[in-house]
């Protein structure tokens, strides 16, 4: 199946993905800049690894730098580095990313989110291999290998004047373009056997793996967050599941309603036996039954967890604020760190043992959880974390 030598860990039958991979092994060598393009998700940042891995660049550093995780005003110090007195602020001299990834690679993430100027800074380092520190002077030399990413059209940036259109043709000399899962559903199958097996190895768990029709389930999800949430899905699947043999029920349980690729509301259609028929009513209203289920779940954790119940269930707030219902208190003290809970607790609780275990530190906490500094921050947000 695989023609060319590695993947570099890029996995996948699809036409699509072997044309990739040969795309790779050509660029790789050499200097080119590279522009990857695809949806969130879908693996940009595993090909910049692999071009990096690939190039007489591998024993150098690949920098890799999320340019809409790092506010504006200081992109381009960060970027380029910056002199003592620069700013306010800049209490001495620092180096920047490009510095930093001298003889080696850069990994531009989100290109589209750059400043203006910031790209016309980029554009000359790149024509040129020469830049200047915010606040210096002097022009210095580096040889940086860029490879960037985005996951916007940013020729459409460059007709409405946010992206630069001599820095879009300059990086777009090569670009590679990762469709979307769901437009590559026959590599559904390797990669979940792949990020299966590799999950329960290291973590010493036994998964007893997926029934056929759960397989099809899988292929044919939507996938909005592609590979990532494939993977999510996966990992949450083999802890949580205990070495069950996934079918389509317990799948369902772990999909959205609306990316399980069964449509709820539309009519049946009409071509198929009535048995058929009355199965995929009786699948629905199961499914339904579970969102419900989930959600009365996640109230009951609410009035639990939190010191102010939601007024819409004085019953479970009574029961608390007895303390009677020995049942539920029982259970939460002596359960495993995840049995019992639902993925949002699991969720909040690994995000705040990164912050604390980095010291509050955003970027290895993202780094650490394999999610991104903005998904982060707007998770911070959303949990309203002290961080
Ligand atoms: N084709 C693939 N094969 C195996 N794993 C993949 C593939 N594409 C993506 N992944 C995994 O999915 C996750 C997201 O990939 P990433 O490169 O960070 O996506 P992006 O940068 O496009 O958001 C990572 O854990 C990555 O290893
Ligand atoms: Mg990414």
């Amino acid at each position: 199946m695989n023609s060319i030598g590695g993947n570099f860990g890029i996995i996948g039958q699809s036409a699509e993905i072997q044309q990739i991979l040969l795309t790779i092994n050509q660029v790789a060598p050499t200097d080119i800049s590279v522009l990857v393009t695809g949806e969130s998700g879908t693996g940009k940042e595993l090909v910049a690894q692999a071009i990096h891995a690939q190039s007489h660049r591998r024993d150098k550093p690949l920098v890799v730098v999320n340019c809409g995780a790092i506010p504006e005003g200081i992109l381009e110090s960060e970027l380029f580095g910056h002199e003592k007195g620069a700013f306010t602020g800049a209490v001495g001299a620092r180096k920047g990313y490009f510095e930093l990834g001298d003889s080696g690679t850069i990994f531009l993430d989100e290109i589209g989110e750059m400043p203006l100027p910031t790209q016309v800074k980029l554009l000359r380092v790149l024509e040129n291999k020469d830049f200047m520190r915010v606040g210096g002077s002097k022009m210095q030399k580096v040889d940086v290998r860029v490879v960037a990413a985005t996951n916007k059209d940013l020729l459409q940036a460059v007709q409405v004047g946010e992206f630069r259109e001599d820095l879009y043709y300059r990086l777009n000399a090569i670009s590679i373009r990762i469709p979307p899962l769901r437009e590559r559903q026959e590599d559904i199958h390797l990669i979940v056997r792949k990020i299966a097996a590799d999950f329960a190895g290291q973590n010493h768990i036994e998964f007893a793996g997926f029934t056929n029709s759960a397989f099809r389930m899988l292929q044919a999800a939507a996938w909005p967050g592609n590979v990532r949430e494939l993977k999510n899905v996966i990992e949450s699947m083999i802890i949580l599941e205990k070495g069950a043999l996934i079918d389509e029920l317990i799948l369902s349980r772990y999909l959205r309603p609306q990316d399980s690729g069964l449509s709820r509301n539309l009519p049946v259609p009409t071509n198929r036996s009535s048995e058929e028929v009355e199965r995929e009513f009786i699948y629905r209203a199961l499914l339904d039954l579970k969102s419900e289920l989930s959600k009365l779940r996640e109230d009951i954790y609410q009035v639990m967890f939190s010191k102010h119940p939601p007024k819409s269930l004085p019953v479970y707030s009574e029961v608390v604020s007895r303390g009677s219902d020995v049942e539920f208190s029982g259970e939460v003290a002596e359960a495993s760190p995840v049995e019992g809970k639902t993925l949002g607790e699991i969720e909040l609780f690994m995000i705040n043992s990164a912050l604390e275990q980095f010291d509050g530190s955003k970027r290895k906490a993202a780094k650490s959880l394999g999610i991104s500094e903005r998904t982060l921050y707007r998770k911070i947000k959303e949990y309203d974390l002290p961080f």
